[in-house]
């Protein structure tokens, strides 16, 4: 494994094909996916030289808390079926190496044995469906012991994955000879699956899901979950800044206007994300509108996320003003192939990139970067 994308053909022979279709897939045709990536590519460095850089350093700090390198693990839902207890190796693994892990509200493994493996792990949830239940979960979110709130607003209606159907990945995943075909020619994904199956007495569940919670992944319940999200507006997320004390985050804005609203609602930090390219095809890339939000966000810390493959794709966002990125992907591959060693090499090989680039841009701290380090083939430049 010599940088992130080796992951990917990795997980693609250790993963049954429905498995590996959900976590590669997009919406519809791949554009906003597609994009992500293009938007990286577009732009070019433009280093200095003879600045003596020996002394570089990449910790960034993030409500309150200092992180070694500048980007974590965004959340993923039902990594548990990707790895042996994925949830848990991700959010260790990033505790491990001092980066923010976000546990998915949609995974299979409860927040609260989460949080007692790594207890400075971030929440990740879909807000639930009435008042009373943005209530309960605020008050076990804070029981656990969470400190930063993600809340993930891209999802008023599920988005139209038809590459999961190509893949046979349903929810209710259906059982079949494929699957079972899949699963015998896999053994150490059966062997983790079959595990997490019995230690939990019965088939896997959202534990987390507060729109529909402990639904059956094999159950058509969770189907449900996304009938209820499509009337949520800022007075719930008004609603849960009164209550939440600790950081408030909001993934999933992709316009400035909402930048300023997220803003005025005294929100903490933002994630300037198109969910990977899974729900609205054709949205924005994120590192496109990153500059115009961060010039509407006020004092928010400015997160992206979204085709982030390599060190340069770190220091490219952050030239452009986000304090921190995510990466999804990558992560979830690297705990398939060789949970949580697998990811530990993937943070370590993202931050040596970031450490190495740093040096030959002629830069040895993050706060130096700047768009002056960036040429945009396509942009007139002076
Ligand atoms: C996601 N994403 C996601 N986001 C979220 O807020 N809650 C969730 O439960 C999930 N679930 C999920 C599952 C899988 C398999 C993937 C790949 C992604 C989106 C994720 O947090 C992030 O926005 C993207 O994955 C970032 O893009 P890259 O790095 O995968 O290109």
């Amino acid at each position: 494994m010599l940088s992130l994308p080796d992951f990917e053909a990795a997980a693609r022979r250790v993963l049954p094909r429905p498995i590996f279709g959900y976590v590669a897939g997009a919406a519809e045709d791949n554009r906003a996916h597609d994009d992500n990536r293009r938007a990286f590519d577009e732009l070019a460095f433009v280093p200095r030289v003879l600045c003596n850089v020996a002394h570089r350093q990449q910790q960034v700090s993030l409500f309150g808390t200092t992180y070694a390198s500048p980007f974590g693990i965004a959340p993923m839902g039902i990594a548990a079926l990707s790895a042996y207890r994925g949830d848990i190796v991700l959010a260790r693994a990033a505790a491990q190496a001092q980066i923010p892990a976000v546990l998915s509200g949609s995974s299979l493994i409860a927040l609260e044995t989460v949080m007692a493996e790594a207890p400075g792990t971030w929440f990740q949830a879909y807000l639930p469906g009435t008042n009373e239940r943005i209530d309960a979960l605020l008050r076990r979110v804070a029981a656990a012991g969470v400190q930063t709130l993600v809340i993930t607003v891209d999802i008023p209606v599920a988005g139209n994955r038809e590459n999961n159907l190509r893949a046979g990945f349903s929810t209710p995943l259906r059982p079949g000879v494929r699957l079972a075909w899949d699963g015998l020619t896999r053994p150490r994904w059966l062997l983790g699956t079959l595990l997490q199956t019995l230690a939990r007495h019965g088939m896997p569940h959202f534990e987390n899901s507060f729109a529909d919670r402990g639904a059956p992944i094999l159950s058509s319940r969770v189907q449900r979950d996304f009938a209820e999200r499509d009337h949520f507006d800022w007075t719930h997320i008004a609603r849960i800044r009164r209550q939440w004390k600790g950081a408030l985050v909001i993934k999933g804005i992709l316009s400035p206007l909402d930048a300023a609203q997220a803003h005025r609602h005294g929100v903490d930090g933002i994630i300037v994300s198109n969910h990977g390219g899974r729900q609205l095809d054709s949205a924005v890339a994120p590192l496109r509108v990153l500059p115009a939000i961060v010039e509407r966000a006020g004092d928010m810390t400015v997160m992206l996320d979204g085709g982030i493959r390599r060190g340069a794709d770190v220091l490219k966002a952050m030239a452009l003003g986000a304090r921190a990125v995510f990466v999804g992907r990558p992560f979830n591959y690297a705990a398939a192939v060789d949970g949580e060693a697998g990811v530990a090499v993937a943070i370590d090989l993202l931050r040596a990139e970031i450490d190495r680039n740093l040096a030959m841009l002629g830069l040895t701290s993050l706060d130096d970067l700047g768009p002056q380090y960036l040429f945009n083939h396509r942009a007139p430049h002076p």
